[in-house]
């Protein structure tokens, strides 16, 4: 008889105990969509999201994440938060330009040297002003998430920017990273990132632009022969919510949110770099492309070759915002 009746106290306390059940109300569903693997960065942010909402806000806010672009692809996922469609990303940062002009900042080649200066940047008033840049187009900035350095990888080896002349890249959506491109007399071709693998195995494009996690959990390495360790740029994402939607939590909750994603990003921002020097070891382990280390008057010939897109959009990006990132560096 008590075996019976457990389970039915158990539930009955937790019903007592939990306000939200108590009261009937469903909880609030975050549908977390994004466009990479789970062992990425970003993968792995979204998951321990879910976890940890899901322990410390158990009942009153259900965490639903859909990975490598399941739910919504690069082309699609902004307009479908806009209109609540779905209710977190973490795009990339160069995906936003059709939004913001002021975050075409961050593609700027070479602007910062390390992911260490970076996120010295992401802390800075500047750049928190960035995540309000948005919000009367229904895309409210919650955190800045770090993927890692961007490197070039190519079906030829490329050891100066000359050697980049009279290819097609693969690009995100943006026009600084064409302009990058075509300032090594190349062309930047801009695909959704699911679609990246098969352009290359095509011969659409002959080469691209990535950190080490994505070449690794997209095996780009399997049809790239030559990834040179460029760290030529940033790959970084802003975690958005829907304005309206985040507003329209209650206000504790919304709060044990917050401290949540503050929580998380922390963890996410240790672990980016160790998870990409991981993914260059798996990569390198894979034999299947040459390492193109370059010395460092290599690397100055390409900062040479495509810093001059800092100027064209300087004007955009704002003066103010570009000199505040060029603070960070400790060179
Ligand atoms: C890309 O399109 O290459 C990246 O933005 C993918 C990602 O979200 O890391």
């Amino acid at each position: 008889m008590y075996k019976f009746l457990l389970p039915l106290i158990l539930s009955a306390a937790l019903f007592v105990a939990n306000p939200v059940l108590a009261q009937g109300k469903a909880p609030i569903v975050i549908n977390f969509s994004h466009v990479v693997a789970e062992n990425t960065p970003k993968g792995q942010g979204a998951v321990l999201f879910k976890q940890m909402v899901e322990t410390r806000l158990a009942g009153q806010v259900k965490v639903v994440v859909h990975a490598n672009a399941s739910l919504f692809g690069d082309a699609d996922e902004l307009e479908a938060l806009r209109d609540n469609r779905v209710q977190m990303l973490a795009p990339s940062l160069s995906k936003f330009s059709a939004y913001s002009k002021q975050l075409q900042l961050f593609d700027l080649p070479f602007l910062f040297d390390d992911l260490e200066a970076l996120k010295r940047f992401q802390k800075r008033d500047k750049s928190r002003e960035l995540l309000r840049a948005m919000t009367e187009q229904n895309i409210y900035g919650l955190a800045f998430w770090n993927n890692g350095m961007k490197q070039l990888s190519a079906t030829r080896e490329l050891r100066l920017p000359t050697d980049a002349k009279g290819l097609a890249f693969r690009i995100q959506p943006s026009k600084v990273l064409d302009a990058q491109f075509k300032a090594l007399d190349a062309t930047g071709v801009s695909l959704p990132f699911s679609e990246t693998l098969t352009a290359l195995q095509s011969g659409k494009v002959q080469g691209s632009e990535n950190a080490w996690s994505n070449i690794a959990s997209q095996r780009l390495d399997a049809v790239q022969p030559f990834i040179t360790e460029s760290n030529h740029g940033t790959l970084n994402y802003m975690l958005v919510s829907n304005t309206r939607f985040w507003n329209s939590i209650p206000y504790k909750t919304r709060v044990e949110l917050e401290a949540i994603i503050e929580e998380v990003t922390v963890v996410v921002n240790q672990q980016a770099e160790a998870l990409n020097q991981k993914a260059r070891e798996q990569v390198l382990a894979a034999g299947k492309t040459k390492l193109v280390s370059l010395t460092e008057q290599e690397r100055a010939a390409w900062r040479s070759a495509m810093q001059p897109v800092w100027k064209t959009y300087e004007a955009e990006v704002g003066a103010d915002m570009l000199h505040a990132a060029q603070t960070v560096n400790r060179r």
